[in-house]
């Protein structure tokens, strides 16, 4: 494909900041379920053990932080709720279809992404803050039982939504032919920003 028919989509910055909060979120749920449940303990074979795994997951959940933060400023902006997404949402079943003409333009994100990213904006703040109330190396002494105990099932159903709202994202990147090389490549094709995102991709063009 000549470099012509495309359109940047993000940074390089961007794209590795991303990928820091996939992998990390990815370690997070790998370590996290090692230690929910007995039967999912032989995944602390792949972190060096039970007290291995039981160390570095917290650390890996303040580099998701911080990651994640990154995004959160790089695109906030950008996910703010419109009227047109309430009447994308209200068509859906449309979209799901496939027949998105007739539907209000597009900025950079559509609904569904925005729902994502306010989703796991919530999620993440909630996780990293119960998180701190458990880790009891360094914090133990200022929190109660109580309040652990707590943050114990905060931690543990926000980690399920966060788990689950991954798997809608990975799942809609991939049905959505054409958007993984947004975060592989920095670039999308004409076409694709043209069917799905037209209003940014008129401001895109604009530019130059
Ligand atoms: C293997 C896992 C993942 C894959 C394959 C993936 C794929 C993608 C792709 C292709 C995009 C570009 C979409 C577009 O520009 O229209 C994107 C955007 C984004 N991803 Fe991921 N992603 C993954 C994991 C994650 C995780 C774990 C998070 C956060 C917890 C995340 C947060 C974001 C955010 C915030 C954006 C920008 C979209 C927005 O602001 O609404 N991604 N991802």
């Amino acid at each position: 494909m000549s470099e012509n028919n495309v359109v940047s989509r993000y940074t390089t910055g961007a794209r590795i900041n991303h990928w820091i909060t996939a992998i990390s979120l990815i370690l997070l749920a790998l370590s996290g379920m090692a230690l929910f449940h007995p039967s999912l303990y032989f995944l602390t074979n792949l972190f060096g053990g039970g007290q291995m795994t039981r160390a570095v997951h917290p650390w890996i959940g303040v580099v998701l932080f911080f990651s994640f933060l990154g995004l959160f400023f790089r695109f906030f902006t950008l996910n703010l709720w419109n009227c047109d997404d309430t009447v994308w949402m209200k068509n859906l079943g449309k979209v799901i279809n496939n027949e998105e003409e007739g539907l209000p333009e597009l900025g950079k994100y559509n609904a569904g992404q925005k729902l994502v990213f306010w989703g796991q904006s919530i999620l993440i703040l909630l996780l990293f803050c119960s998180g701190l109330v458990l880790w009891d190396v360094y914090f133990e002494a200022y929190t109660s039982i109580d309040q652990k105990r707590l943050s114990a099932v905060v931690h543990a159903l926000c980690a399920i939504g966060a788990i689950l709202i991954w798997i809608v994202h990975v799942y809609a990147a991939i049905w959505v032919k054409g958007t993984l090389r947004a975060m592989t490549r920095g670039s999308v094709t004409r076409g694709w920003s043209w069917k799905h995102h037209r209003k940014w991709f008129r401001q895109e063009v604009g530019k130059h």
